[in-house]
């Protein structure tokens, strides 16, 4: 293989932009071109002047953010002193994933295709925009701009003489080797060293946090399991402050694990080492070595998963089974996406499921190529919802646990809220990997700064934080908005706020949505309260606050703001809306909010 001259980055949220790089890497890879794929933060930016050919692949993440993995990307490509011809020698493409039911629709795509323009790098086609909301997924937009970018690229980049392309149905070499130590004695499953006291624990060295309580907070009528877990982080390096995030790995269950290497004909008891088989590539560096198939397939593998495309394509071109291939060929093929969504991707079917479905292909695995099929587990972030300051040495999270209904028979239920959802720390000592990491949220540090905070449902974990940490200060002005279904349900921590009213250390108001025959909603609140909040902001500086579900939520409450702006500040449309972009600009309006 030629050396590395196609460089494909990507700024990746959910694992889907990465995903897609990784298919970009294949098929260079078939065509014989080597190609290095990167994340955008693990990629020294200052490099890119001398890169011939750069495809970047980035997700829009919430209201038009760019993903964690290319902040630091971001902040160094829009600054200001860049000079306009520092990207003259680079060819380029962006491929952009973001859904069109937000109004910031791959705005991360759109903008930093501009910006390379603006550098001078040269655009081998238009940006792909891929979207969610497509009834195939972002496929649709992916698959006809790849076969263009192809041309465009091999024009530049032709393959090397005398070799031709690897054809789809062939399997590409598994990026590592598995070597099994025959009769290694069994292990107890490794787990990465403590961290240091000087090292902050991260993803490579996680804090394993006992788990001092999980205890259920909706009431037995509500829909929802909501949990409030307690972590002890005594001497454990891990240090936030409200507004921070916690990260929590999550693992999968032993009958899945057991279920899987059945399938597979695994021993989960068995070790190996593992090697990659390009000279310049490296193991992931959270799984140990020697590795049990056990701690590979519990801790990594995200067989819980819904499959991507990729894993059809992979096991057509391992099945031995001529009736099973044949309908993974067809999922894999441009013209089987909309059979592969209905049976995959709609239903959120999994990796095991899938596997189960088609037996002698998942019998047949190398597995060499576990790696390749099946990507790993990916850690989710929770708002902390305790503070330091009021709870020294611990940790505190407010967990929907996620379980809903498809056309399958069995439930679906989310990786981690439900595993988190099964500990018992009363049957005995439980560990969770877990570290920290600055959210979107920081709170204003002089006394006399008030903060209005909307927070409905699980939406309200920063702002116990936030509210804690400030009372245990005695910063007043804390004012909070609060929805849920039914006070006896889900409300909250509410004899918590009950007696911080008391005390004259917090205004609440409640949205109680299903208490009457018309929904109230945290919005309506919010404008009935309108000469409050103007107040607040406009006269005594408060910042505002925003977090919960991403879905029309925040959208709706920022334009009941912007009304109060209006009907209290007697501002027209136009100067409301500035009014609301200058207090974004100075982080005086900030939000938090997830899928
Ligand atoms: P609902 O479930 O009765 O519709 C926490 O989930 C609270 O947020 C619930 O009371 C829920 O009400 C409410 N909620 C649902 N959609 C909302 C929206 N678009 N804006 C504000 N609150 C919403």
């Amino acid at each position: 293989m030629s050396s590395p001259r196609l460089l494909v980055l990507f700024g990746s949220q959910t694992g889907t932009a990465e995903d897609v790089a990784e298919r970009l890497g294949r098929e260079a890879r078939r065509r014989r071109l080597g190609c290095r794929v990167l994340s955008l933060d693990a990629y020294p930016v200052v490099n890119l002047i001398n890169e011939p050919l750069v495809i970047i692949v980035c997700a829009t993440a919430g209201q038009g953010d760019p993903p964690d993995n290319m902040k630091n990307f971001w902040r160094f490509i829009f600054r200001k002193n860049l000079p306009p011809t520092s990207l003259c020698q680079v060819d380029f493409a962006v491929l952009g994933l973001g859904d069109s039911s937000y109004v910031k629709f791959n705005f991360v795509a759109k903008k930093l295709h501009r910006r390379l323009l603006q550098l001078g790098g040269c655009a081998l086609v238009p940006a792909c925009l891929g979207d969610d909301q497509h009834e195939l997924g972002p496929d649709a937009a992916i698959d006809p701009w790849l076969r263009e970018l192809w041309v465009q690229v091999q024009e530049r980049l032709p393959s090397p003489a005398g070799l031709s392309a690897i054809p789809p149905g062939v399997p590409l070499p598994s990026k590592f080797t598995l070597h099994f130590l025959p009769g290694a004695p069994k292990t107890e499953e490794q787990q990465a060293p403590p961290a240091g006291p000087q090292e902050p624990p991260s993803q490579l060295r996680p804090f394993l946090a006992p788990m001092v309580s999980n205890q259920r907070v909706t009431g037995t009528s509500h829909f929802q399991d909501v949990r409030l877990i307690e972590f002890d982080i005594t001497s454990s390096g891990v240090s936030f402050a409200a507004g921070d995030v916690v990260l929590i790995q999550p693992e999968n269950s032993a009958s899945h694990v057991q279920q899987f290497c059945q399938l597979l004909g695994l021993d989960p008891d068995q070790n190996f080492m593992l090697q990659p088989r390009e000279p310049d590539a490296t193991c992931p560096a959270r799984l140990p070595q020697p590795c049990s198939v056990r701690h590979l397939v519990g801790r990594y593998l995200d067989v819980a998963g819904v499959p991507r495309r990729s894993l059809f394509e992979l096991l057509a071109s391992l099945s031995p089974d001529e009736l099973e291939r044949e309908k993974l060929l067809e999922f894999s093929s441009a013209g089987g996406q909309e059979a592969l969504h209905a049976y995959c991707t709609r239903p959120r079917r999994t990796v095991l499921e899938v596997l189960c479905d088609f037996p002698h292909t998942a019998a047949a695995v190398p597995p060499d190529y576990l790696l390749d099929l099946i990507p790993p587990i990916r850690p989710r972030a929770f708002s902390i919802a305790s503070s330091l300051v009021a709870l020294p040495g611990r940790l505190q999270v407010l967990v929907a646990v996620v379980q809903y209904r498809t056309r399958l028979k069995e439930p679906r239920r989310g990786l981690c809220s439900c595993w988190l959802a099964s500990l018992d720390p009363g049957q005995g000592p439980v560990q969770v990997p877990l570290w920290v990491q600055p959210g979107n949220l920081t709170f204003p540090e002089t006394a006399d700064t008030p903060v209005v905070m909307v927070g409905p449902g699980t939406g309200v974990a920063p702002f116990r934080a936030a509210i804690q940490e400030r009372v245990a200060r005695g910063q007043t002005g804390n004012v909070l908005f609060f929805g849920c279904r039914q006070r006896d349900q889900d409300f909250y921590w509410e004899a918590e706020w009950q007696e911080l009213e008391r005390r004259g250390c917090l205004t609440l108001v409640t949205a109680f949505s299903r208490e009457q025959q018309q929904k109230v909603y945290v919005q309506h609140r919010l404008r009935e309260h309108g000469p409050l909040v103007w107040e607040l902001i406009d006269q005594q500086g408060a910042c505002f606050y925003l977090a919960g579900n991403a879905k029309s939520m925040p959208a709706e409450v920022t334009e009941a703001l912007t009304s109060v702006f209006q009907e209290q500040g007697g501002l027209s449309g136009p100067d409301a809306a500035s009014y609301l972009t200058r207090l974004q600009r100075t982080l005086r309006f900030q939000a938090e909010t997830w899928a």
